[in-house]
């Protein structure tokens, strides 16, 4: 595996603080997305133009898109839940959204409160208008391992969500395990199926870490070819609307696991855990990555 190369999707801004219970300002979300880069990272999700009412977290990222430098290699990106998502995104420079639908119909009715085929009808003129303005489009699916509310998931109707937004034009679908119920069987058993009739290079592992599977997962994905991840920075957040998720995958905890494989990913760890730190000082919530505990008891130490 050691020409590998993975590309990294930090979503810690968005998916990460979305979650938190504690709100932060948006001069302490620019300065994390600005320590984030200078560890490394290259493509970030940054933030959501959604409804406020719904995920008050996230009110503000067109300020947090405006603050932002373009940086030659940096990616910047933003979820967009419909048209009027998409004119927040334009109006304020976003380079490239994200479109999110599920693959259970009781969390799409939950998160955006339409059902699947509502939301693939809402995401036409987005990605049609967004490909007019030559801004990328990715695509999440969510509960591909399992739902909060229905429990389990077809691997069928997550295939056909897939497919959908992949034909739609997302050049990259994220496979989203929401509320971390996954199991590396499980995953390696999705990414075959997704990888039926989606090439794998356009598939992407979004795993949450509640029962503990969030590396496992990931490693299994990569074992079956998949090269590009979603972490968070110290394991931050949840999702809204499936209770009791923790957060993402931690991006040290990905970080380490792939350094010691011999994959590059252009990140430095002792940089990325002092990302960590800072937004945890912020939340006042301490670290959710094994990696960063032991760095940081060792920092202690010496
Ligand atoms: P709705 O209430 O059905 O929308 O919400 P509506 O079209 O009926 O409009 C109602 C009001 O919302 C109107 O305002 C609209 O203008 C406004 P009013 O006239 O009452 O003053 N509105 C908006 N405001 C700001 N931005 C918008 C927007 N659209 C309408 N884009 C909606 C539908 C989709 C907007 C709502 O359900 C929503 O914002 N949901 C967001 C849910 C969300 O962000 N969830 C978390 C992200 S998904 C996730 O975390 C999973 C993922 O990480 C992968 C995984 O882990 O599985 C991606
Ligand atoms: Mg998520």
């Amino acid at each position: 595996m050691t020409s590998d190369v993975v590309k990294l999707v930090e979503v810690g801004p968005r998916d990460g603080l979305q979650n938190e219970s504690r709100r932060v300002p948006v001069a302490v979300r620019v300065n994390l997305i600005e320590r984030l880069i200078a560890a490394g990272l290259r493509n970030l999700e940054v933030g959501a133009f959604v409804s406020p009412r719904w995920v008050p977290q996230m009110e503000g990222s067109d300020e947090v898109m405006r603050s932002l430098l373009p940086l030659p290699g940096v990616s910047y990106c933003a979820l967009v839940p419909n048209e009027k998502g998409l004119e927040a995104a334009l109006g304020c420079g976003c380079p490239e959204i994200a479109v999110f639908a599920a693959a259970s119909e009781a969390f799409s009715q939950r998160n955006i409160n339409c059902s699947i085929a509502q939301s693939l009808a809402r995401f036409e003129p987005v990605l049609m208008r967004a490909r007019h303005a030559g801004i990328p489009v990715r695509g999440y699916v969510s509960c591909v391992l399992g739902c909060p509310l229905g429990g389990d998931v077809a691997l069928t109707d997550v295939v056909r969500v897939s497919t959908s937004l992949y034909e739609m034009g997302c050049y990259e679908i994220s496979l989203g395990d929401t509320t971390g119920v996954g199991t590396p069987e499980k995953t390696k058993a999705l990414v075959r199926a997704c990888a039926s009739e989606i090439p794998l290079a356009s598939l992407a592992g979004h795993f949450h870490d509640t029962y503990g599977m969030a590396i496992a997962n990931l490693y299994a994905a990569l074992d079956c070819g998949v090269r590009v991840f979603d972490s968070s920075v110290s394991g931050l957040g949840g999702c809204p609307y499936a209770p009791g998720a923790t957060g993402n995958v931690a991006t040290e905890d990905v970080a380490y696991l792939l350094h010691r494989l011999g994959v590059r990913t252009g990140i430095d760890l002792d940089a990325l855990v002092h990302a960590g730190t800072y937004i945890d000082k912020a939340l006042g919530r301490l670290t959710a990555s094994r990696t960063a505990r032991a760095i940081n008891a060792r920092s202690d130490r010496g």
